[in-house]
C-alpha cells in the first residue's frame, strides 16, 4: 500500500537525524601534517602515518615540505593551505594538526631564533584552534648520526626539543616526545640495524619507505599513549611492529 507523503517526509526526517554530523564526526579524524623533510612524502614519516595507521573513515594531508622551517612554511603559503584544509573538513570531521619542525630551523643560516622558533610554532597551534581544528606539537624527529665514542646518536636537537615543550606546556596545547622515543629506538637497536632506514646510503636524518612505516608507528604510538581516548578507535593498530618498537627490536 503507498504511504501518505507525509508518512514518507517524517520517516525520511527519522533516517537523516539518525545519521546527523555529530555521529560521523566523532568517529574519524582528518590529519593535516605540518613539518619539514622529516615529516614530508619522499624521507619523512607523514605518508606511513596515513597510510598504515589511520582506521577506515580518516584520512588527512600530508603537508611535509622539505627545507622548511617555522618561517619558510608560513612564508611559502603552505600554512595557509594547511588552514583552508581545516575550514573544508571541519564539519564532517575531528581536525587535528601535527607541527614538527626545527631541523632547518636549528641551522646558523636559517635566520630563525629559537625565540622565534617558539613564537612561530605558539602561532600555527594558536591559528589551528581558531580555525576550528586541535593542534599537537612534536618534537623532532631525531637524526641518527652515531657518535663512536658514546655508540649513541648525537643529541642536535636538545634546544629544539626543549623549545617545543615549553611552548606546549606553558600555552596547554597537546604534545608528544617523538625527539626522546625515536632516540631511545635508535639508541638501542644501534648504528647498524638504525642504518635500514636511511633513506641513501649515508642519509642518517631521511627515512626510506619502511623507516617512515616504522617511525609513523612511533608516532602512532606516542598518540595512542597519551590521549588513547581520543585516537584509539581512529586507529589503525600493528601490534607486532608496536611490539618489536617497545621491546627496543629492530624493526
Ligand atoms: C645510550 O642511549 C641509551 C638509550 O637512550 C641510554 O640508556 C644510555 O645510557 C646511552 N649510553 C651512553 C653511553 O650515553
Ligand atoms: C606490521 O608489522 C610487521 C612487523 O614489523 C610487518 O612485517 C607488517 O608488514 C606490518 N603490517 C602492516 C599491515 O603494515
Amino acid at each position: 500500500m503507498l504511504k501518505s507523503l507525509p508518512t514518507l517526509l517524517s520517516a525520511l526526517a527519522a533516517v537523516i537525524t539518525s545519521v546527523n554530523c555529530e555521529s560521523i564526526k566523532a568517529s574519524a579524524v582528518y590529519w593535516l601534517l605540518a613539518g619539514d623533510s622529516t615529516t614530508a612524502p619522499g624521507g619523512g614519516w607523514g605518508d606511513a602515518f596515513l597510510s598504515t595507521t589511520v582506521a577506515s573513515g580518516s584520512s588527512g594531508h600530508n603537508y611535509g615540505k622539505s627545507g622548511a622551517t617555522t618561517a619558510s612554511f608560513r612564508a611559502g603559503g603552505i600554512w595557509d593551505s594547511v588552514v583552508s584544509d581545516i575550514n573544508s573538513h571541519k564539519s564532517a570531521y575531528d581536525v587535528y594538526v601535527t607541527i614538527q619542525f626545527g631541523h632547518n630551523d636549528q641551522k646558523e643560516t636559517s635566520g630563525v631564533t629559537v625565540a622565534q622558533y617558539k613564537a612561530n610554532l605558539l602561532r600555527f597551534a594558536q591559528e589551528t584552534s581558531n580555525a576550528g581544528a586541535t593542534p599537537i606539537l612534536l618534537t623532532p624527529l631525531t637524526r641518527r648520526n652515531f657518535a663512536s665514542s658514546t655508540s649513541n646518536v648525537t643529541e642536535n636537537l636538545v634546544e629544539q626539543r626543549a623549545a617545543t615543550i615549553d611552548v606546549a606546556t606553558a600555552n596547554n596545547i597537546k604534545w608528544i616526545d617523538l625527539n626522546i622515543a625515536s632516540m631511545n629506538y635508535v639508541n638501542t637497536i644501534k648504528r647498524d640495524a638504525a642504518s635500514k632506514y636511511n633513506l641513501a646510503s649515508g642519509d642518517w636524518t631521511h627515512l626510506n619507505e619502511w623507516g617512515g612505516v616504522v617511525f609513523a608507528r612511533i608516532v602512532s604510538d606516542l598518540l595512542v599513549e597519551k590521549y588513547g581516548g581520543i585516537f584509539e578507535s581512529v586507529t589503525k593498530p600493528n601490534a607486532t611492529l608496536s611490539a618489536l618498537i617497545k621491546a627496543g627490536q629492530p624493526a
